[in-house]
């Protein structure tokens, strides 16, 4: 007899946090006709939720249906038929076989989350995170299922971003980790598997980048906007490093070296991780990037 655990595929979905990335994950799980739950603190909090999705569905279904608004309703009614809102993690947590979180960026809340998830939800639940900095690791010992446990790293913005990082943990099961590739190809995403290490592939790879562009700007040795188009015509970028921050948010990349510098000893004294001045100023100064409407780049115009 095979137990209920090995025999569950993902059908039912709960997604926790309705922010930005939760909201996103959502709607993709909703248009691949899973039922899913959006679960958040507060009711104005599911409410923006709510319409993060009908914005992009609008907009989906516009490309989709241009000659007929009539479809247009039906294709976004159709969708938003698929997803329920709750405040109540622990009540949306019955018959879930995934769960994915995508709360703030804090580690001892993410842990408190998770422990008392752990405590109510079914054996079966898959139990994701959708962090960009913090280890899997230190998020999954917060549970006793720690083979049930891996990272689920989608991109900004959702509906349009191909890419799931499918993130294992020395526990995680190699079943579990083939229903989170099924299921990421079943929402139309492209899964890639990574080990659990600061900043998994493409932001391993990506913030040292960002950061050595930034040395090149305050040695003073490239404009920045001679080392965008640089990027951008000699390397074929869409986007040229300092638009990308701006596009990132300067405080979500200053967040992210501090917090690789601080779970991850070893990174301390390499210099592609070392946090930079220009960054640390002008997150002081409150400018942010693209969201506050100026970063190394002017937006309020
Ligand atoms: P956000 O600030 O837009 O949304 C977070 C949501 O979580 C808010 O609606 C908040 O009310 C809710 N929340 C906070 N604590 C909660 C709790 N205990 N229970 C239920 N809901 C709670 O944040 P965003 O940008 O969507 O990020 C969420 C996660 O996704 C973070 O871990 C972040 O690192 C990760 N991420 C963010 C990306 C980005 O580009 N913004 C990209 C990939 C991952």
């Amino acid at each position: 007899f095979a137990s209920s655990a090995s025999m569950a595929s993902i059908e039912k979905i709960v997604v926790i946090g309705a922010g930005l990335m939760g909201s996103g994950i959502v709607q993709v799980a909703a248009q691949a006709n899973y039922k899913v739950v959006m679960v958040d603190q507060s009711a104005d909090a599911l409410k923006k939720g709510e319409g993060i999705i009908r914005g992009s569905l609008k907009r989906i279904a516009k490309k989709k249906f241009p000659d007929s608004t009539s479809e247009q309703d039906k294709f976004i009614e159709g969708v938003c038929a698929n997803y329920s809102t709750s405040s109540d993690a622990i009540e949306s947590l019955k018959d879930t076989d995934l769960l994915v979180e995508a709360i703030v960026e804090n580690l001892e809340v993410k842990r408190k989350l998770f422990s008392l998830l752990d405590q109510n939800a079914p054996a079966k639940t898959i139990f994701c995170s959708n962090t960009s900095s913090l280890p899997i690791s230190h998020i999954a010992s917060s549970t006793k299922r720690l083979e049930r446990f891996a990272g689920l790293h989608f991109f900004n913005p959702v509906p349009q971003m191909k890419l799931v990082e499918v993130i294992s943990t020395d526990d995680t099961s190699k079943k579990v980790l083939k229903d989170l590739f099924d299921f990421s190809k079943k929402i139309g995403k492209s899964p890639i598997a990574c080990k659990d290490t600061p900043g998994f592939i493409v932001n391993r790879l990506l913030v040292p980048y960002m950061l050595e562009a930034l040395r090149l700007y305050e040695r003073g040795d490239a404009t920045l906007q001679d080392i965008d188009t640089g990027m951008k015509l000699g390397a074929g970028y869409p986007m040229g490093p300092f638009e990308l921050m701006d596009y990132v948010g300067l405080d979500t990349l200053k967040f992210i070296t501090e917090q690789w510098y601080s779970s991850n000893p070893h990174l301390k004294g390499e210099s592609l991780v070392i946090p930079s001045p220009s960054i640390e100023k002008l997150v002081s100064q409150g400018h942010l990037g693209r969201k506050s409407g100026k970063g190394f780049y002017d937006y309020s115009k």
